[in-house]
């Protein structure tokens, strides 16, 4: 069975994770744990129950905002002028074995079930994410994400009417 969890260092062996992305190895490494105590960014990760200590993937969440006029001009209109609350996705990764079997879909799938509660509290318009390369962005386009007008590599999925 999978499961995702808040990261907790006494359990999940960050050091062991490895997804082919330097930048997203060395965020869970050095600094999630750090981020996740201070308010910066909530980690999660997913893991087996049978091996509760390696992570597969994780991703990170965190309150953002987004001014109306970046997003698609069908949108716009029916938002106020003010910027729009939001959450962001600051980071996404699987584990290099474990790339292509449906993980990534599933964590996404998991940060946005996220949301989805977390807004029925704290109002959100959106998710956002920031994609690192062409490749993660057809990930996210994938799965209905569109581009913010002026932030090609920004791309946001509205979460409700
Ligand atoms: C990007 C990443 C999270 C995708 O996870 P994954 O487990 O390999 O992808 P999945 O197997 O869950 O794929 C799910 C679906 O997305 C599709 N997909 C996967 N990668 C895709 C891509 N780059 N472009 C378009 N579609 C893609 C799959 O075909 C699959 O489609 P289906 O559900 O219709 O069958 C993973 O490859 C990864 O961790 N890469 C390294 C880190 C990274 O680039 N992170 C992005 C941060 S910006």
């Amino acid at each position: 069975m999978l499961d995702d969890l808040t990261l907790d260092p006494a359990i999940h062996d960050r050091q062991g994770f490895e997804c082919g992305i330097p930048a997203l190895n060395e965020y869970l490494h050095r600094f999630a744990e750090q981020h996740r105590r201070r308010g910066i960014s909530s980690v999660y990760v997913l893991t087996e129950s049978a091996q509760p200590e390696r992570i597969l993937g994780y991703y990170t969440l965190s309150a953002a905002e987004v001014d109306r006029q970046r997003l698609t001009e069908a949108e716009r209109k029916k938002l106020p002028l003010y910027p729009l609350p939001c959450f962001r996705m600051g980071r996404l990764a699987c584990r290099t074995d474990r790339q292509g079997q449906g993980l990534g879909k599933l964590l996404l799938g998991c940060a946005v079930d996220r949301c989805l509660k977390a807004r029925q509290q704290v109002a959100a318009y959106a998710l956002v994410v920031d994609a690192k390369d062409d490749v993660a962005k057809a990930f996210y386009v994938h799965f209905g994400f569109k581009t913010l007008q002026d932030a090609p590599m920004t791309l946001y999925l509205p979460l409700g009417r």
